[in-house]
């Protein structure tokens, strides 16, 4: 688990106290107002969230916003490490995420603890870690990345020093491939795209003949070694709408396909399918604990509000600028087709 603090709602109002008959989205537009409040929401929320946010992005323009803003209250619908992340890097604006139990697979595969044995193992390495972990696993790291600065990064990072990667072994092993460099790899996962089943995204390719493969690179080998195109959840989204292809096979959290079919309304996008050959197992259990009306009550008691302690804040935004100076050359998404649908 985590030092940060999720504050709790304490005599704060629940979803008992909600008028059933409040059109919830124009209540939180009214709070939004009210409160002086951005809604940031990633690519694997619900369309209606989506729908109603000011951004909508992947994890590093997700970071970016979270650091310009001017608003007061960040309200961060997506799972809590983004929350933490929000904090990390704009410690005065209060954070509310709209579930404090929305975890993160790989977050918990790795705990400060074991990581910390595993970094203390390899004293000379450089330590890069994946955005999705813990405040404490990021202040034990010199650099964070997302899947879609990975790449750069470690291609940037000194050739004569080896490196750690954690926690998902699949991007490691992806970026490793990609840059030619040896990484040490942390066992983790997501389990969310571990589920994807090769041999079903063959046969759904055999049906479907001329679908290109997009995948997310958390996705093991076995699935993108069938992928026309690699990349970040904005990096999936740029590609379907920039190719002249008209039917993709999509292996990432299917919500996703929302903005998709939004921008591209003439284009067929296929969930990958799971072992059973088409069930919804690829949505993200921690995600869709999100809900519009838990987004109105985070609004109104403005919890709950991520706390880090100052100490772990400063170890842990240290990794995180470094991420955000290396990645200037990877262009923050602008306009509806690639990530800013709705107000922003
Ligand atoms: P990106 O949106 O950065 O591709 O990350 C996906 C993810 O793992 C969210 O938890």
């Amino acid at each position: 688990m985590t030092d940060t603090v999720v504050l709790p709602m304490t005599g704060a109002l629940t979803e008992a106290d909600i008028d059933p008959t409040l059109d919830l989205v124009d209540a939180i537009d009214r709070l939004r107002r009210e409160k002086n409040a951005v809604i940031l929401a990633h690519y694997y929320q619900e369309g209606e969230i989506q729908d109603l946010a000011d951004f909508v992005g992947d994890s590093l323009d997700l970071s970016r916003k979270a650091a310009a803003t001017e608003a007061e209250m960040i309200v961060f619908c997506g799972v809590r490490f983004m929350g933490e992340v929000a904090k990390i890097l704009s410690p005065g604006k209060t954070v509310v995420i709209p579930d404090a139990e929305a975890g993160c697979s790989l977050e918990e595969s790795c705990r400060a603890e074991t990581f910390k044995a595993f970094r203390d193992k390899h004293p000379d390495h450089i330590a890069v870690t994946y955005i999705n972990c813990s405040a404490e696993v990021k202040a034990l790291s010199d650099v964070i990345v997302t899947s879609s600065n990975a790449e750069i990064i470690v291609n940037a990072l000194p050739k004569d020093r080896p490196i750690l990667f954690a926690p998902d072994r699949h991007l490691g092993a992806y970026v490793a491939r990609k840059t030619g460099r040896d990484l040490t790899l942390w066992p983790g996962s997501c389990i969310i795209h571990e589920q994807f089943s090769e041999k079903e995204l063959i046969k759904l390719k055999v049906r479907h003949p001329q679908a290109l493969v997009a995948a997310h690179p958390e996705c093991p080998d076995s699935i993108l070694a069938h992928a026309d195109h690699i990349g970040s959840t904005r990096g999936l989204l740029d590609f379907v709408l920039t190719s002249d292809g008209a039917e993709f096979i999509i292996a990432t959290e299917p919500h996703i396909i929302h903005q998709m079919s939004k921008a591209a309304p003439h284009k067929t996008f296929i969930p990958a399918p799971g072992a059973d050959g088409g069930c919804s197992c690829a949505d993200c259990p921690f995600m869709a604990k999100n809900t519009l009306e838990k987004i109105y009550l985070a609004m109104l008691n403005r919890a709950p509000a991520i706390a880090i302690p100052e100490d772990l804040r400063v170890r842990a935004l240290k990794p995180l600028e470094r991420m955000l100076e290396m990645s200037a050359s990877v262009p923050m998404s602008s306009g509806p087709k690639a990530g800013t649908p709705n107000a922003a």
